[in-house]
Order: structure tokens, then C-alpha cells, then sequence
């Protein structure tokens, strides 16, 4: 609790701290100090027109911060906060223009993990905080990550473990209607329509759009979730995808290559349970034991997890991508995942962490 004390200090104070979130490690300042602010995008490297989320720790600081809570935007605050959902409003003067990259919106997000809430409640102030990564790099889910890309950057990193749903919140953009997911997340677009009753729509982040002038969110342009490493995502059928991986994976040996594989089990079909035991949130697969690591001889195999459990694949994500970089190799092979729920996030990181490289089989 003392510890804790401190960090808010620091925060209050003009400071930088990363704390965990439930969604990834988040890097925070107070928002409405612009010299705060300013230390975050030096920290992290990060553009200055690509706009900070702002945290609350209880639902009525979001009034101060916005011109007007619509009804619907209560109903959404009511049923997802704390949660992995942030919300774009309109922005009230009292926001300064560093924090929303000078657009005149500003997004709001209360997180659902205790040591979040309690650092953010303590300081008394509103809490700027991006993923705590440097600009373009995979978004840390371990404290350890935290450390490998802000130790020295940052006054205080709080290891609080790993974050339970290992991917950023959903945006979703309310200034318009209906209102646009700009980020798919943990909350999906089916959960926000069933407390809605309405229709949402996903921005269109394809490649073409990618390059148009004003992405609606800022962010967008930038490249994101870069492992060092080139990525290829397959998409398409799941035998198709395993056989096109088996026929590149033997050409990028024979290149010299040091391949990477990132693919999913089938757990249930191993049926005596010695694989689903290990293979739970946030776990290290043990290869050895898994289908694809016999596919794929001759690469470094990594598994996101059961394919049906898509929650505990997005855990895995970030962290696999890092390891990758970490063993240094040229090229990563992913095997693309169900875009259903929680998976459509997941394979907007993967395509972006792959900069839009994407064989159809
Ligand atoms: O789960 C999360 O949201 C994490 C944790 C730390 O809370 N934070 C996070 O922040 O992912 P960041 O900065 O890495 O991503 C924020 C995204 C960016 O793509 C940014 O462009 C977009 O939200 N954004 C922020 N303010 C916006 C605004 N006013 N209009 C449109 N997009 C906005
Ligand atoms: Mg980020």
C-alpha cells in the first residue's frame, strides 16, 4: 500500500509510472498536465499526433473530461466499466491538446485491474497512458517486457504479472452514428450491440484505407506491433494453411532462413488431457507435446493455445511475438485464427504485426 502511495506521488507530482491493466502494461502521467504528458510520447518514442487514452478510476470522473454523456454512452459505461472498453467523446477545455493530439475528441477508459485503480485513485488526477512499448513495438503483457523496452525511460515500472486479456481495449469512436470500433478488443462488437439494440460498424482499416490522408484514429498510420522479424499471416482453410506454411517453410530453410511458427492446437482431439493441463492463460506451450511442433520441423514452433479458446490465444499473442525477437529469428509463418469474437482483435494485431502481409490459401 505504501508502495502504492508512492507511484500515486509521482503521478500527482508530474511523474512517470507503467502499471498494469487487465488489457496490457499501460506507461501513465497525469492528463492534465501537458508537461506530464510530454514526457510519455518522449518515453515511448511515440508521434505526437497519435492521441493518449485517459483513465479514470471511477465512472463519474469522466465528466469533467467531455462535452456531454450520451444515454448511450452511459448505458455502455454501466454495463463495461472498469473493463476493456474506451470510449471517444467530445472533449471538454479542460483536456489539454497534447493528450488528444489537438483533435477536438478525447478517449476515456476506466481499466479493470486493482493496482490500475488504486494508483489512478490515489493521485487524484486523470491518467494519460498508452501501451507502455516503444512506438511500433508489440504491446507488453509482462512486467518483464515493461522493462526490456522503458527501464530508464519511465520513474517507476509497478510488476504487477501478466495481463488476463493480453490485447488494448476496443475504441470505440461515439461522436458519430452509429457509433465506429476504430480498435477491435476485448469487448466485441456483438457485446456493444446487444446493450445498444443498434448496429455498430468496424472502421475500415484495410491496407488502402491505411494510407488515406486522416485515419480516424490516428494511430491507425503507423506501423504497429512490429516483431523485428518479417511476418506472413495465412488465411484460408486450416488444411490448406498448413500445407502452403509446410511448402514456404522448406523454401525459407533452404534460403538460410531462421524460421518462426506461430499456429494453434486442436486440443480436444488429443483426448488423454496431458495437453490441455498446460495450456492455460498466459502459459508457455511445451512444443514437444503439441501437433504443430511435429508439422513444422525445422522451425522454432510456438502455439497461441487451443483454437477454440480464443481468450487464451489473445494472452499469447504479444508475448510470442517478443520471444521471437528475443531469439533472433528472420521470418515468422502465422497460422490465421477464427475472426469471430474476440478473434477478430486478435487478427488485427497479427495483420498489422505482419504490415498488411497476408497470403489467401
Ligand atoms: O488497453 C488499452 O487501451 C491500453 C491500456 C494501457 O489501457 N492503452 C492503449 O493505448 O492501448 P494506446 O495509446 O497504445 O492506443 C490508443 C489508441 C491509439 O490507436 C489512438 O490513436 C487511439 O486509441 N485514440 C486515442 N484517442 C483518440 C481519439 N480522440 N480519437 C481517435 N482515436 C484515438
Ligand atoms: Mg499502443
Amino acid at each position: 500500500m505504501r508502495k502504492m502511495k508512492v507511484c500515486s506521488e509521482v503521478l500527482a507530482n508530474g511523474g512517470t509510472v507503467a502499471f498494469p491493466t487487465e488489457t496490457v502494461y499501460g506507461i501513465g502521467a497525469n492528463a492534465l498536465n501537458s508537461e506530464a504528458a510530454r514526457k510519455i510520447f518522449e518515453a515511448k518514442r511515440r508521434p505526437a499526433d497519435n492521441p493518449l487514452i485517459v483513465h479514470i478510476a471511477e465512472i463519474e470522473n469522466v465528466y469533467p473530461l467531455v462535452e456531454k454523456v450520451s444515454k448511450k454512452a452511459r448505458k455502455l459505461m454501466t454495463k463495461f466499466w472498469p473493463g476493456p472498453l474506451t470510449i471517444i467523446f467530445r472533449k471538454s477545455k479542460q483536456v489539454p491538446a497534447i493528450v488528444t493530439a489537438g483533435l477536438d475528441t478525447v478517449a476515456v477508459r476506466m481499466p479493470n485491474h486493482p493496482i490500475a485503480l488504486c494508483v489512478i485513485k490515489e493521485s487524484g488526477v486523470p491518467i494519460a497512458a498508452p501501451s507502455a512499448n516503444i512506438s511500433g513495438k508489440p504491446s507488453p503483457t509482462r512486467g518483464n517486457h515493461v522493462v526490456d523496452d522503458l527501464f530508464g525511460r519511465v520513474d517507476i515500472i509497478i510488476n504487477g504479472g501478466d495481463c488476463e486479456v493480453g490485447l488494448e481495449s476496443t475504441v470505440l469512436d461515439m461522436t458519430i452514428n452509429p457509433s465506429v470500433i476504430l480498435r477491435p478488443g476485448g469487448v466485441t462488437k456483438e457485446m456493444i450491440e446487444e446493450v445498444l439494440g443498434e448496429r455498430v460498424d468496424f472502421y475500415d482499416s484495410s491496407e488502402e484505407n491505411f494510407s488515406s490522408i486522416l485515419p480516424k484514429a490516428p494511430g491507425m498510420k503507423y506501423v504497429h506491433y512490429s516483431p523485428n522479424a518479417d511476418v506472413i499471416v495465412y488465411r484460408g482453410e486450416k488444411d490448406k494453411i498448413t500445407r502452403r506454411i509446410e511448402l514456404d517453410l522448406a523454401e525459407f530453410i533452404k534460403q538460410g532462413k531462421k524460421v518462426g511458427i506461430i499456429c494453434t492446437e486442436v486440443l480436444d482431439e488429443t483426448g488423454d488431457g496431458s495437453v490441455s493441463r498446460v495450456m492455460t492463460r498466459n502459459t508457455e506451450v511445451v512444443s514437444g507435446l503439441l501437433d504443430c511442433a511435429k508439422k513444422y520441423a525445422g522451425a522454432n514452433v510456438k502455439s497461441l493455445g487451443d483454437r477454440g479458446e480464443l481468450k487464451f490465444i489473445a494472452t499469447n499473442v504479444f508475448r510470442i511475438l517478443r520471444e521471437f525477437d528475443v531469439e533472433e529469428v528472420d521470418i515468422i509463418l502465422v497460422e490465421a485464427v477464427d475472426e469471430i469474437g474476440i478473434g477478430k482483435a486478435i487478427m488485427n494485431r497479427l495483420i498489422k504485426a505482419s504490415g498488411y502481409n497476408v497470403a489467401e490459401v
